[in-house]
């Protein structure tokens, strides 16, 4: 059956989350007086705290100060306020850097760093792990029947990899288990190649710029024993945790597309999705930006097959890590915030509760701001933004359930960026998904963005820009998608290399790819910045695919063979003039579109738009959305919920036709031809 309402994320506070980062421990006590009143007058109901509490919590090796949390956590519950309790593994005290120096972390050129920053530990460390399980544990055991606790914050932004002789010997290990036999790791590593081949278990070395880099297999290897390593540790904070607290929902800050670590396997261990999104509004196009964070909001409610997410982090004004701290214009606090909430977001958090009087994020925006009061214009924006998120309570816990679904993959990133060609460096993958995105996103066409692992079934559309890898099986489940009826667009890079990196052979698309779609690639054009050639549309009987007149390819120029496929647009320059730029391939109940090079932005929307009629995809609205106009459902598979989210910097009209819709947030009744105002949202419901 399919869920489209979950419970709320700790059914003991069936709200709507908001609030921030708390930092209490850095402020005298009557400043956390001043804290609770501020709170209330903001609308805020959920702190988080202790990120960064260690030495506040265990000042000296062994001894524990829970005293200060004691009555914070008192406070908080007194006044109708929640904790988002964190375990402190993210930064670690002086004292135990000093006396155990295996906890900080080695680099790449096998120099230990000194003390300092965050983040700077050792994931192996059976020492971090101790204290790291103690202390966790500790706070377990003390809060886990606190009327304030709601839910467990595991560390913050885990990132980063260690090269110490303990993750060296892990490494080992676990390439070990993965190969059995060194002939095995060598075939997959392609070790002959300039003479690299293994002769023992105790020559293998991650990567490191005084050593190797070359053997792109080893790469890949590094970067998936990283993930594996990072979620070991922290499986050790959630055993700390779950000794005590048995059912408070765990989750840990991810950081959206972040390189360093594969989310899909890490949101495997979480109780619920929680992550940190700081687009820079008004740097440059609003409306790019506000599709391009739509799809990181995307993967986050796909993270755990369409459970509402958490907003973790998000600015309430101007981050200070920008070049410049552009702060947000009037109604953009509202419009940025609701934004996650139509994705799928069930709290609106902020890194800073307050801001700190000194060091490195002292200019951070933050609720409340140096001044101290109330009378700011952020502080009225949170505010607002409070009143706006209690009226939404019946969006809690809905989601959506779309007919249309992108491969983002994480070790699809890894091992492309890492090939030297057909470009160097960055492959513009990520670019390519959001892209392909945008056509969505602008017609009010919900996504799901998913690994490769996903269970394809449910989507009538499936879309895999770049496919470069196919982990094994992955193509055999995307010929039975087709094969059952669906459709499936791809692009030009794809089946190129198998799970280790190693190019298949006999032509690309390698596997069952080559059957599905129906060509054979022969070569690939990689364009310098500036080059352009030009699809050109075939006239086809019957539907065709929706193109109007001719559009401008970038990037990239596959080669292509159409075997069984039909020819549904050619090049129109160059030696490859008039061969296959578009095919679609007939397969089972289903098609298979190959799209060979990278094209303008109406391209996509003609091509997509003639999709979405074909396969009459599922709608947030029904109606058409002005550039700029966002719309996005929720539902509890009865009542719609639609916010409609104007990212323009100026008024627009949309055309409801005769529904007449609710607007959740003012009451309003709406029907026929309303204004969105410069950075409004609207939540319709009927
Ligand atoms: C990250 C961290 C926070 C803070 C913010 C600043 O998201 O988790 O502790 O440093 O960035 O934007
Ligand atoms: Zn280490």
């Amino acid at each position: 059956m399919t869920i489209y309402k979950y419970p709320p994320i700790n059914p003991k506070a069936p709200v709507f989350l908001h609030g921030g980062d708390y930092n209490p421990d850095q402020w005298p006590e009557d400043v956390w007086e001043q804290d609770m009143r501020l709170m209330k007058l903001s609308h805020c109901n959920a702190m988080t705290v202790g990120i960064f509490a260690w030495t506040a919590l265990e000042p000296a090796e062994g001894e524990f100060d829970f005293g200060w949390l004691d009555r914070v956590m008192d406070m908080l519950a007194e006044n109708n306020s929640y904790a988002v309790l964190a375990t402190p593994s993210g930064a670690r005290p002086i004292w135990m850097a000093q006396k155990y120096p295996e906890v900080l972390r080695v680099r790449p050129d096998r120099g230990r760093n000194l003390f300092g920053r965050r983040h700077n530990h050792c994931f192996t460390s059976p020492v971090y792990r101790e204290k790291t399980y103690t202390i966790d544990a500790k706070l377990a055991e003390r809060y886990q029947n606190h009327p304030a606790l709601l839910v467990w914050h595991l560390s913050n932004e885990y990132n980063g990899a260690c090269h110490c002789d303990l993750c060296r010997a892990a490494f080992r290990d676990w390439v070990k288990a993965r190969y059995a036999t060194l002939d095995a790791l060598n075939q997959a590593w392609w070790t002959a190649f300039w003479s690299h081949t293994y002769t023992d278990w105790s020559q293998i070395e991650p990567p490191s710029e005084i050593g190797e880099t070359s053997v792109h297999g080893l790469n890949l290897d590094w970067k998936r024993f990283t993930t594996d390593q990072t979620i070991d540790f922290m499986e050790n904070e959630i055993a700390a945790l779950r000794q005590f607290s048995t059912d408070t929902p765990i989750t840990t800050n991810f950081m959206g597309t972040f390189p360093g670590l594969n989310y899909w396997k890490m949101a495997k261990d979480l109780d619920v999705v929680s992550w940190d999104s700081y687009p820079m509004w008004h740097k440059g196009d609003n409306v790019e930006l506000a599709a391009d964070t739509a799809f990181v909001h995307d993967i986050n409610r796909c993270l755990k097959g369409g459970k509402p997410f958490m907003l973790m982090e998000s600015v309430p004004s101007a981050t200070n890590w920008v070049p410049s701290a552009k702060v947000k214009r009037p109604g953009m606090h509202a419009l940025s915030s609701l934004q996650a909430v139509a994705h799928g977001s069930d709290t609106v958090q902020y890194f800073q509760w307050r801001k700190s009087q000194g060091s490195s994020e002292k200019f951070h925006g933050a609720v409340v701001d140096h001044v101290g009061h109330e009378n700011t214009r952020v502080f009225r924006d949170v505010a607002d933004l409070g009143q706006k998120l209690e009226k939404l309570q019946d969006v809690i816990g809905t989601t959506v359930r779309p007919d249309v679904a992108i491969i983002y993959d994480w070790e699809n990133a890894w091992a492309m960026n890492d090939a030297q060609g057909p470009r160097r460096g960055d492959k513009g993958y990520l670019d390519a998904c959001k892209h392909h995105y945008r056509a969505f996103w602008a017609q009010g066409i919900p996504v799901d963005i998913i690994d490769m692992e996903q269970d394809f079934s449910g989507y009538k559309l499936l879309i895999a820009p770049m496919l470069y890898m196919i982990r094994p099986g992955v193509d055999e489940r995307i010929a039975e998608f087709v094969k059952t009826g669906g459709t499936l667009v791809i692009t030009y890079w794809s089946g190129i290399v198998n799970d280790s990196d190693l190019v298949f052979l006999g032509g690309w698309p390698g596997g069952k790819l080559r059957e599905v779609q129906g060509i054979w690639a022969e070569e690939i054009d990689a364009l310098y910045e500036g080059d352009t050639n030009t699809v050109v549309p075939v006239p086809v009987t019957g539907n065709g695919p929706g193109l109007k007149g001719e559009y401008t390819a970038r990037d990239y120029c596959d080669l292509i063979h159409p075997e069984t496929a039909q020819v549904l647009a050619t090049y129109k320059s160059d030696f490859y003039a008039g061969r296959a730029a578009l095919t679609v391939n007939a397969y089972g109940e289903g098609r298979a579109y190959t799209i060979s090079s990278n094209n303008d932005d109406r391209f996509f929307s003609d091509f997509y738009g003639n999709l979405a009629g074909e396969l009459d995809l599922l709608r947030s609205l029904d109606a058409h959305l002005p550039h700029g106009i966002s719309a996005q459902l929720r539902t509890d598979g009865e009542r719609p919920f639609i916010f409609l989210m104007n990212y323009n910097d100026a008024v627009r009209g949309i055309d409801l036709g005769t529904t007449v819709y609710t607007d959740l947030l003012t009451g309003e009744k709406l029907t026929g031809v309303v204004k969105l105002g410069v950075y409004d949202v609207k939540v319709l419901t009927v």
